[in-house]
């Protein structure tokens, strides 16, 4: 531990179970000494797994929150502020739902009821989430929101369906708030484009298990872990990244950049043997 967030006040969104990404991240916080709250959707609170990782986080308060509600917002926004005594320093979104995937609809025969609710949860619920923080100010100055996303919103992932676009939304969504709460606040705005990794939302997608092999051959340092990824986040609360904002952040071992690796033949011929 050394106290990297040490004094900073913060939420977290999207902890499900032991699996998810935003689990990591809170146990990194508050190893390295944050106070925050968590949240997640009233449904997702009924399993009741996140209140094993509250009494880990020093007892840390959980307030519900389903992101596609204004009203739920605002109350977590307040309520957050109240427990912690004060503004917020970082933000967490941890939040991805596809409700065609869910429905087992192809890109090309999408339900654009589900596709309208997708983009919601998704994406609009970062512009709803700093909205909300903007008119109540409720960011301290120099603040840090991560948001998280996949590679799928810049390349083609055939499976990845409407998220795809819903990825594309939220780190548009990222540059653009980050623009006007930077001009305002110094609050700072990125998304974290993250390696796939198995939990909940990650494994629904079809063919996961492959692309995730498939994304560790090519990668020269392999996929990045959720662990890694909290570090990343932690790095991205801490004031020792202060001048990054509005950016798309690849956290993927070096997928992104990569075209060709012998790896990745190695991997197609032990899977067709
Ligand atoms: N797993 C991967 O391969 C991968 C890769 C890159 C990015 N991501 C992104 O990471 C983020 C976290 O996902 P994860 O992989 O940890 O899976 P996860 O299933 O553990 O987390 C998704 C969370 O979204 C929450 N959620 C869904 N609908 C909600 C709503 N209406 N209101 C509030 N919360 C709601 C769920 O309850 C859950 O906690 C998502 O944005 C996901 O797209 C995941």
């Amino acid at each position: 531990m050394n106290n990297l967030l040490k004094g900073k006040k913060g939420i977290i969104f999207g902890a499900l179970n032991d699996k998810s990404i935003a689990w990591k991240v809170a146990l990194k916080c508050h190893e390295q000494g944050a106070e925050f709250v968590l949240t997640n959707a009233p449904i997702a609170m009924r399993m009741g797994e996140i209140n094993n990782l509250a009494a880990i986080c020093n007892n840390a308060q959980i307030i519900p929150c389903d992101v596609s509600k204004n009203e739920d917002m605002e109350n977590l926004i307040t309520k957050s502020m109240e427990i912690l005594g004060g503004k917020i320093d970082f933000i967490l979104h941890s939040v991805g739902m596809s409700l065609n995937i869910r429905k087992g609809r192809s890109y090309t025969d999408l339900d654009y009821k589900f596709s309208h609710e997708t983009y919601d949860i998704s994406s609009m619920s970062l512009h709803r989430l700093l909205q909300t923080c903007y008119k109540m100010d409720a960011i301290n100055d120099w603040g840090s929101v991560v948001a998280l996303t996949y590679i799928a919103a810049q390349r083609v992932f055939p499976d990845y369906n409407e998220m795809a676009d819903a990825k594309a939304l939220l780190e548009s969504i990222a540059r653009s708030f980050g623009y006007h709460y930077g001009k305002r606040n110094k609050v700072r705005i990125n998304t974290i484009s993250q390696s796939p990794t198995a939990t909940t939302a990650g494994s629904g997608v079809k063919g996961f298990g492959d692309f995730f092999d498939y994304a560790g051959a090519l990668s020269p340092l392999g996929n990045a872990s959720s662990e890694a990824c909290a570090d990343y986040c932690a790095l991205m609360f801490s004031d020792l990244s202060r001048m990054v904002t509005m950016q798309n952040l690849f956290h993927d071992g070096g997928f992104s950049n990569t075209g060709f690796s012998y790896d990745v033949f190695k991997l197609m011929e032990n899977k067709n043997s």
